[in-house]
């Protein structure tokens, strides 16, 4: 039984401690947080695990295996270097720090000392989006042109990190996934309205090797909650929609076929002769909790020494995209080159 110690019982970090607790391989030991209102309350709701407000109590704590970490960006290359440097295995929230130098050296840390670094790239774990990832490698979608994205809600609004390190974070990490490659390039615009120097909405564009475009928009403030990311590729297009539990995928048969070299077409029926529209299939993709997967891989690793999906690499790769954003943004939408 690995014992775990959950560091952050803010918003996020309640499910960690319930899924680690539902795992049969894991036992919930420590939860740790330096808000005393937010320690009691984690101590009502999981009364059998023991509480403290001192991250160094659990790092000390030779019955701990692992350590949890859901706190705010800023923390965590403190803690994660902290839990390593202590012999602990680490699954860290994303993004994995807050620049690609610390991230960087928490990699070779945990190479140094053969620990587990997973990140919380939760998208990963997501039975669709792992769909997509097989469908695009089987070929059958053929070359992809782009990829776009919108992640938008009214809130939750982070006082700490801007729009693209909270929420475009998630989208990195799924282009990258997805293409199996780091974008060449990025740029993007991105304004604070609410916050001084925290942009609450982001319109950023990546381009990866063989001229693929992935485009994300991400907003705090929003009307409506969207997480919806369209891919139009040479044989086929889909849509994935991440607010539909059973039917996220749609998949278009539809394609442009042969422009015919004319330089006007201008009627219907010749528009008709340029474009193939067949069926639009909606394939099964089996249920399953990504949260809960994610947790159970950090155990796998743990046992078996593999390397994660979402490890340090793929963690750093992200921070590396939005450090670029944050330059981007900076200077108006330059295109940065990563
Ligand atoms: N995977 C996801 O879908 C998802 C969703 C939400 C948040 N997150 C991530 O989880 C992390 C936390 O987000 P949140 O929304 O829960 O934030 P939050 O602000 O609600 O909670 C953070 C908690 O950490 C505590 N804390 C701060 N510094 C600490 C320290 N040094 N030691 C111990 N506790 C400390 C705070 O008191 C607070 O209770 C972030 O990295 C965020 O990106 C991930």
């Amino acid at each position: 039984m690995l014992e775990i110690a959950v560091l952050g019982a803010g918003h996020w970090g309640p499910n960690l401690i319930r899924s680690f607790n539902d795992e049969r391989r894991s036992n919930v030991r420590w939860i740790v947080d330096t808000n005393p209102q937010r320690l009691e309350a984690a101590a009502s709701r999981f009364p059998a695990v023991m509480v403290t407000s001192d991250p160094h109590r659990v790092f000390t704590d030779e019955c701990v295996d692992a350590v949890v970490i859901a706190t705010p960006t800023a923390s965590h290359a403190e803690l994660v270097r902290a839990a390593l440097k202590a012999g602990k295995h680490v699954m860290v929230e994303k993004p994995l720090s807050h620049d690609s130098k610390s991230s960087a050296e928490l990699i070779k840390l945990a190479e140094e000392k053969n620990l587990v670094l997973l990140v919380g790239h939760i998208f990963l774990y997501n039975p669709a989006v792992q769909w997509v990832k097989r469908v695009l490698e089987s070929g059958d979608l053929g070359r992809t042109y782009y990829i776009a994205s919108s992640r938008t809600n009214l809130g939750p609004i982070r006082g700490d990190v801007s729009a693209a390190w909270d929420l475009a974070s998630q989208d990195i990490a799924i282009f990258n996934y997805w293409m199996g490659s780091e974008p060449i390039s990025v740029s993007a615009v991105g304004q604070a309205w609410l916050n001084e120097g925290i942009p609450d909405a982001v319109f950023a564009t990546m381009r990866y090797p063989g001229n693929t475009l992935a485009n994300l928009h991400v907003s705090w403030l929003n009307p409506d909650k969207v997480r919806q990311i369209t891919v139009v590729a040479a044989n086929k297009m889909l849509t994935y929609d991440d607010m539909s539990s059973n039917e996220p995928i749609r998949l278009y048969d539809k394609k442009v076929t042969d422009l015919k070299g004319e330089e006007f077409i201008d009627t219907f029926a010749g528009f008709r002769s340029v474009v193939h529209t067949g069926d639009i299939t909606i394939p099964p993709v089996r249920m399953g909790e990504p949260l809960q997967t994610e947790c159970a891989q950090f155990i796998d690793c743990i046992e078996s020494g593999s390397a994660p999906l979402s490890g340090g690499p793929e963690g750093l790769a992200v921070v590396r995209v939005l450090e670029a954003m944050d330059r981007s943004m900076a200077e108006m939408g330059r295109e940065v080159k990563l």
